[in-house]
């Protein structure tokens, strides 16, 4: 008897409907870097100006490459190796270069959702003191200063850590519907009624306004300096979860008949919102501080690490009530980070158990516990703080900034699949995408991208990494990155066990209904 294919299960995966599909990828868009990374970026590059690039970014970039990977997902029906090799067999190595930064990103993106959950039970006692920039690297992380690289354990974050990947290995292993369906149906909603009751409780704090007036004054010669545009577009990627395979991943997972650019667009302005939403709350809250302490808004500003854990805790300790806007804080980070981690370990454990052939616990098991032992060995030891940062600069700057430029030019213009695409868009979605959605894909956003991906290199090549030992940004920025690539490569090259080429029996073999 003939032997049915492995690599494609009979019957795919699926969404119960599209509103679960829809909180799924709002949980996946809303993480950490809604919370933390916006308010900062925002602020640095020109304040209330910001919002100018910013949505020319959302709208040339963010929402175009959010449709072409729910259209590449949808079509193609599969996680990112196996979309992109049904689109072209060679194209494969593509996907699996995006698996390969979803795995390095989740291998740290879980250790901060770990510092976050330990620092929600410190709230309660304010367990930082008087000191909280000397309590998280000394007392909390326990930061050598002397060593550049060691594996000197920190039990205080192996603990919550472990406890994050056995939630999201055991969330996993439930499926797409029953685990990560079920999960965010309560978790999102719980995350947006906690940070509401957030924004609204810092809005009425004294010296809020101040804090907004520095946030949204607007610098408008900001807007000529190239760099407030790259990160005007770094941001919309990261934040969206866009050309790092999720999306398509997700997407894959739709009926046939789904309004793809309608959720499209309510995925983008819910997480764009939230994402604004965030930065007014803090910045209300940073307000309160300077106040407080007479120094002006922006000596109380810290970027991303130092905000959540450095800036919140000392305001934590100042205000009223402290204690449960703290748990209340570091809950939602927890949660907002959650949902997103398992998007981003779900194209990991897809794309294995596609080619593999294994059932989905067996990846779950391989993918989940090979990242959870990557994480619990290089970050919370005594030197895991810089290698986390130099890991997160580089998969965002330079992989996904790389992998989006090359699968951009890959669709678009080496295969010119963008019409294709278009019209498989067209067929199931009421909101009907034309030629300039083409051209931002296919022309805008890859010079964008090319300039960008340019910019970062050189500056890393001349300049290294925030005065980093160079051993550490080789081996952990462009050692992980090279890494990937060459993984991606060999990876292609390794047989699929059964049929892929066939779309699952539901579809014509062009991917229609
Ligand atoms: N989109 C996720 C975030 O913003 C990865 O953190």
């Amino acid at each position: 008897m003939e032997q049915r294919p492995q690599a494609v299960p009979a019957q795919r995966e699926a969404w119960s409907g599209r509103t679960v599909f829809i909180l799924a990828a709002i949980g996946s868009a809303v993480g950490l870097g809604n919370i933390w990374r916006f308010p900062y970026i925002a602020y640095e590059n020109g304040g209330g100006a910001f919002i100018v690039p910013y949505l020319i970014a959302l709208l040339s970039a963010g929402i175009p490459l959010l449709f072409l990977d729910y259209a590449i997902g949808h079509k193609f029906r599969g996680s990112p190796p196996l979309a992109f090799r049904r689109l072209s067999r060679p194209a494969e190595a593509l996907g699996w270069w995006q698996v390969g930064i979803c795995f390095v990103i989740a291998v740290y993106y879980a250790v901060i959702i770990a510092w976050a959950a330990r620092y929600a039970i410190f709230s309660f006692s304010e367990a930082w003191g008087d000191d909280p920039a000397s309590f998280f690297a000394s007392d909390f992380l326990q930061q050598d200063g002397e060593s550049t690289f060691g594996l000197d354990f920190v039990p205080g974050v192996v603990i919550p850590l472990l406890l994050v990947w056995i939630g999201v290995i055991a969330i996993l292993a439930f499926g797409v519907q029953k685990g990560i369906g079920s999960v965010t149906k309560y978790f999102v909603p719980l995350l947006i009624v906690l940070f509401a009751i957030l924004v609204v409780r810092a809005l009425f704090l004294d010296g809020a306004g101040q804090g907004l007036d520095a946030f949204f004054t607007p610098n408008w010669s900001a807007l000529t300096d190239s760099g407030v545009w790259i990160a005007a577009y770094g941001q919309i990627f990261f934040s969206l979860s866009v050309a790092f395979g999720i999306m398509i991943t997700y997407s894959s997972y739709l009926g046939r008949r789904t309004n793809l650019t309608g959720s499209g667009l309510v995925v983008a302005f819910s997480n764009s919102s939230f994402e604004i939403l965030a930065g007014i709350g803090v910045f209300a809250v940073l307000g309160y501080m300077a106040q407080a302490t007479g120094v002006p808004v922006a000596e109380v500003v810290e970027s991303g690490i130092g905000l959540a854990f450095i800036a919140f805790p000392a305001i934590i300790s100042a205000m009223p009530g402290g204690p449960v806007f703290g748990v209340a804080f570091f809950g939602a980070l927890v949660f907002a980070g959650f949902t997103s981690l398992i998007s981003i370990v779900q194209v990991v454990v897809a794309a294995v158990q596609e080619k593999s052939g294994l059932s989905r616990g067996a990846a779950v098991l391989t993918v989940g516990g090979s990242a959870a032992v990557l994480s619990l060995l290089l970050f919370p030891t005594a030197t895991g703080l810089n290698v986390l940062d130099i890991v997160d600069n580089f998969a965002n700057n330079i992989g996904i900034v790389g992998v989006a430029l090359v699968a951009l030019v890959t669709v678009g213009l080496i295969l010119r699949r963008l019409s294709d695409l278009q019209e498989h868009l067209n067929q199931v979605s009421s909101f009907k995408v034309g030629i300039a959605w083409r051209v931002f894909v296919g022309v805008i956003t890859p010079v964008v991208l090319a300039y960008m991906l340019i910019d970062q290199i050189v500056q890393r090549i001349g300049d290294g990494y925030g005065g980093l030992p160079t051993g550490l940004v080789v081996t952990f920025g462009w050692g992980v990155q090279a890494l990937v690539v060459i993984a991606a490569i060999v990876l292609t090259f390794l047989p699929w066990r059964g049929s892929v080429d066939e779309l699952p029996a539901e579809t014509d073999s062009k991917g229609n209904a």
